[in-house]
């Protein structure tokens, strides 16, 4: 059982770290100090904050749930961020990644279509003094258009197919990482050029689905 204690947590997050992320390959240095420093433990439900730092994605209620430690830092890893980038976020959730967004020095736009998840996440989210964080309750298939264009856009939840909207409002030379598709899923990076979108496939993945106008959307 683990005690409410800090450097407890902390060689957990170590642990992480060393383990599961660098043997895997993830070496963007702002990606590890950001996931050695978040308390991911204060983002599960009490009862599950033992298992915070284990190599799984867990429940946090609803029928959805928090991304493994290695899909979050390799999501994150791939944009490439710098501090000041614009980033939306589909998919609050427990407001994990939100969380690793900021602590690189992102500005996060975070859309979340579960009221009650929303608001817990934004409970913690405050909790933890993040100020560069808005969140808001809605279908995020149509991305938040009042503040595109994006530097990148991270997507967490799988839609059939890759949602326009989204695409519509990145900036030229910005990021998407999604991950599409059914049963079968594969995470896509898209790049926006002058010459139009760039698209590459990095590996299979599994997702809970993107709800809302997205399932309208099956080819
Ligand atoms: C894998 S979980 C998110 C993990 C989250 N990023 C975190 O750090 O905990 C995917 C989330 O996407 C949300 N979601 C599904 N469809 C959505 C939609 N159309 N718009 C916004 N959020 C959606 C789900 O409710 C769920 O909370």
């Amino acid at each position: 059982m683990i005690e409410n204690n800090k450097d407890i947590y902390s060689e957990l997050r170590r642990d992480m770290v060393e383990n599961q992320l660098v043997p895997r390959g993830i070496t963007d240095s702002r990606v590890i100090d950001a996931m050695l420093k978040i308390p991911r433990h204060k983002f599960l439900p009490e009862h599950l904050g033992d298992y915070a730092y284990s190599n799984a994605p867990l429940p946090i209620g609803m029928g959805q749930t928090i991304s493994q430690p290695y899909i979050v830092a390799y999501m994150t890893e791939l944009l490439n961020l710098d501090t000041g980038d614009k980033v939306l976020e589909i998919g609050t959730g427990s407001g994990y990644q939100a969380a690793i967004l900021a602590e690189i020095g992102c500005d996060v736009y975070t859309i979340e279509i579960v009221e009650i998840l929303a608001f817990r996440a934004k409970k913690v989210l405050q909790s933890l003094g993040y100020k560069n964080i808005c969140l808001k309750v809605d279908d995020g298939y149509m991305g938040w258009e009042e503040n595109a264009p994006y530097d990148a856009i991270l997507v967490t939840a799988a839609p059939p197919e890759i949602p326009e909207p989204l695409t519509n409002q990145l900036k030229e030379g910005g990021k998407m990482v999604i991950p599409v598709g059914d049963y079968f899923q594969e995470l896509i990076l898209l790049k926006r050029t002058r010459e139009g979108l760039k698209e590459k496939r990095v590996t299979p993945v599994r997702f809970v689905p993107m709800t809302g106008e997205a399932q309208k959307h099956h080819k």
